[in-house]
């Protein structure tokens, strides 16, 4: 292979930028021309690709989002899209696309590999942690982070007030985001939808608990199936003695600095990438499983496992005391 190609597609994660920027140096260290893809597949469907130099990605390790920007595309769902994409593909003579992005973006390029023979690599970039074939996504360890600070500074204001607080985090059908993060501020309860909530032993707890505590924190995953909004109703409606308050954290939880975590990880993940398309690897997943790279196929890496560590939820009830 000559020439390759690297987009971010899905929703932004923290650490892309610093993916984008070892595709491009890899690519550039291993003799090949690299390009760079604007806005997901949309830019590969209407040819916005643009080349791509070490200094085009100088500075950029350090930044939330991604300089290539991002979409969930439509029109690539359609044959006549990814058509469309391959022919643009053509006309600059690109052999092989990098992806960074979750199952959408995974879905996506098997179907292109499928129809137009192109080799694709996949990295892992999102914020919710819930692909197969990596122990972290690229973008995770900042999210908690995030969530970890935010919950911090709502504990201030919930001890302050004795009040109880339902915290819900984003995690489209996942719950790490929640259960790491519920762990790390210690919450009372962590809901996911992973694990059908037991509100009767939930309130059990909350009482049993009161004399020990002033404050409480219930993080619930947005992905559950009730939400913030319903958990926060219900808790009012059980215990109109405590003082509820809800908050939604939102997309802060996408954005901001890396941590180091994700910029090593996705350092790494980047550099394999291209080693990997140059070995000949193609429909498949770099990622990072006990410390070391390994590859997954597309279809693999997509399978959301609902097997949650029960280590992890043991935790938060035994320490919830
Ligand atoms: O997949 C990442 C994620 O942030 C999910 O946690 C969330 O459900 C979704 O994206 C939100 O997407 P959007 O920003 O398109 O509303």
């Amino acid at each position: 292979i000559k020439n390759i190609a690297v987009l971010t597609s899905g929703g932004d994660a923290p650490g892309m930028n610093a993916g984008i920027r070892a595709v491009v140096r890899a690519g550039i260290y291993n003799g090949l021309n690299v390009f760079g893809v604007k806005r997901g597949y949309d830019g590969l469907v209407n040819g916005e690709i643009v080349p791509m130099d070490a200094k085009s990605v100088a500075n950029i390790i350090q930044r939330g989002g991604t300089i290539l920007k991002t979409a969930r595309s439509d029109e690539f769902r359609t044959y006549e899209g990814r058509k469309k994409a391959f022919e643009n593909i053509q006309k600059l003579e690109i052999d092989a696309l990098v992806v960074i992005g979750g199952d959408g973006t995974f879905t996506g390029a098997s179907k292109f590999i499928e129809e137009f023979d192109i080799p694709i690599i996949g990295m892992p970039g999102t914020i919710d942690n819930d692909l197969a074939g990596t122990d972290f996504t690229i973008g995770y360890d900042t999210a908690i982070n995030t969530v970890v600070d935010a919950v911090d500074k709502i504990r201030d204001t919930a001890e302050s007030h004795d009040r109880l607080f339902v915290v819900e985090v984003m995690g489209r059908d996942s719950g790490l985001i929640a259960l790491r993060s519920g762990i790390s501020t210690g919450a009372e309860a962590v809901l996911i939808p992973e694990i059908k909530v037991d509100y009767d032993a939930i309130m059990k707890r909350l009482d049993k608990t009161r004399k020990n505590k002033a404050s409480r924190i219930i993080i619930v995953a947005e992905g559950d199936k009730e939400g913030g909004i319903v958990v926060a109703d219900k808790i009012k409606e059980n215990f109109p003695h405590y003082d509820v308050r809800l908050s939604i954290l939102g997309h802060i939880q996408r954005g901001g600095r890396p941590t180091c975590m994700d910029r090593v990880l996705a350092s790494r993940l980047g550099v394999a990438s291209v080693e990997g398309l140059i070995a000949g690897r193609r429909g498949e997943m770099a990622g990072l499983i006990c410390g070391e790279v390994q590859f997954t196929p597309f279809k693999k890496a997509i399978k959301h496992l609902d097997d949650i560590n029960e280590n992890l939820t043991r935790i938060v009830e035994i320490l919830s005391l």
